[in-house]
């Protein structure tokens, strides 16, 4: 028999290219492919972009340049442009850079293998198509492997929503979910393999209408099917927009004991202006309700949110708006940036904001929301709290998991074993983490 083939794969950017960079290891797994950590070794390397800021495209050529002296001295070892940036520039890929032999956009790596195929006889291969099929269905999953405790499942991709200043409708697509038997079957496969936690995606996932046995399904419904999976013990969901945050969704997140209390629920911005030329169609307002009917129905609740500093036009009087937001949410974790154009998208004609003022703004609001962050870690404090152990820690004895918040708990002299979930009291809150010891 000969030996396996190589294959190194480097992800960039979302959970979803996580899942897809998974997915595609054991598809090729199929051809004979088994994974390496490094690409020295490597018989193809693929590198799966992300297209969502700055100058991504770049860093992929880039990155790409630093693959001549391995191909010089393999030339049989095959080079590949996954995810957001392969579907952007496509062809140019491979005028810019040679040495890439096959280009696939994030819809078709179920044809991964005959393109695999073709590269291996010296072609040259592109497919940036958005097909019909489901692409995930046909996508190999390795039988039965062992599995860490948490894992990933696409359940909706794309998005319709056209924000101004967002590539992802052009890169990942139409909005389309998946239709929830595969869903199910899928997360039945997960935890047969290990799995206690899956985190169902999508670029919009509260917007999930997928097919089920009575017609469309809402990602509540989608949840309820999960929670009489034996042996899943929490589920979670990412990314949702405001404006889909349906009822039964929210009633779920004061019933459902699976699903966990915390949600992302990015706002971008909290100047109505703004967020008009952002094309979000929601208010501060209207955000900042839905908040609080989320926290009616699950009062602990731990909310996550996205912002955009330094969007064309942003006065500083815009930005004030939206460190009251912040002031007024109190945001548990979040993720912040500096408006980065994207070509092709109606805000990259806009007036742009002073590279050096947006500079500020993003300081002065990771200083607030890091305050919050902070504050909210060491609220767990004296509390009790379900931790799902993912690791060993650095020290003997120690182990490390997730609470219900996703906050990395450290416990030490832990008899717990990777996979379990257990009862811990926190006992101190540190810079990214919370220490606590097992109740029982
Ligand atoms: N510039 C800066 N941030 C962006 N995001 C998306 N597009 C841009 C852009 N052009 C941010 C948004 C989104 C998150 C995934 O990335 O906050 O919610
Ligand atoms: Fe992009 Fe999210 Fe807006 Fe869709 S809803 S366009 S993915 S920021």
């Amino acid at each position: 028999m000969s030996a396996p083939k190589k294959l190194y794969i480097k992800t960039y950017g979302c959970q979803m290219n996580v899942y897809d960079s998974e997915r595609m290891a054991e598809t090729l797994g199929g051809q004979g492919y088994v994974e390496t950590k490094t690409p020295d070794d490597a018989d193809m390397i693929l590198l799966n972009t992300c297209h969502i800021r700055e100058k991504a495209a770049e860093k992929v050529y880039s990155e790409l340049g630093r693959f001549k002296g391995l191909k010089a001295e393999k030339p049989d070892l095959k080079i590949g442009v996954a995810g957001c940036v392969a579907q952007a520039e496509g062809e140019e890929i491979m005028r810019r850079q040679p040495l890439v032999d096959l280009v696939v956009g994030p819809q078709s790596y179920h044809r991964l293998p005959e393109m695999e195929a073709k590269a291996g006889a010296g072609e040259k291969v592109l497919d940036t198509d958005f097909p019909e099929e489901d692409k995930f269905e046909k996508l190999k999953r390795r039988a039965k492997a062992k599995r860490g405790p948490t894992a990933f499942l696409t359940v909706q991709e794309g998005c319709d929503k056209f924000c101004a200043f967002c590539v992802v409708p052009y890169t990942r697509g139409a909005e389309v979910s998946r239709p929830a038997d595969r869903i199910l079957r899928e997360a039945e496969d997960l935890v047969e393999r290990g799995v206690r936690e899956i985190t169902l995606l999508g670029q919009n996932v509260n917007a999930y209408h997928g097919a089920g046995p009575n017609g469309d399904m809402t990602l509540a419904q989608l949840i309820w099917e999960l929670d009489k999976v034996d042996g899943l013990e929490r589920i979670r969901f990412t990314t949702s927009h405001p404006n889909d945050m349906m009822d039964d969704l929210i009633e779920a997140h004061g019933t459902c004991a699976k699903l966990m209390p915390y949600l992302h629920l990015p706002v971008q911005a909290g100047s109505d202006k703004i967020l008009k030329r952002m094309n979000r169609s929601h208010t501060a307002e209207s955000y900042i309700r839905l908040i609080e009917r989320i926290r009616a129905a699950r009062p602990d609740i731990l909310i996550s949110g996205d912002f955009i500093v330094g969007f064309p036009e942003e006065t500083e009087e815009d930005f004030q708006a939206t460190l009251d937001l912040v002031e007024e949410v109190k945001y548990g974790t979040a993720y912040s940036f500096k408006y980065s154009t994207r070509p092709g998208t109606p805000a990259a004609e806009r007036a742009q904001v002073d590279p050096k003022e947006a500079d500020d703004r993003l300081q002065r609001l990771q200083a607030l929301l890091t305050r919050q962050q902070r504050e909210v870690q060491d609220s767990m404090v004296g509390r009790e709290l379900g931790v799902l152990f993912e690791k060993k820690g650095r020290f003997p004895g120690q182990m490390v998991g997730k609470s219900d918040y996703l906050h990395a708990v450290h416990v030490a002299d832990c008899d717990a074993e990777i996979g379990d979930l257990r009862r811990v009291r926190i006992v101190s809150s540190g810079a990214n983490s919370l220490a606590g010891e097992l109740i029982t």
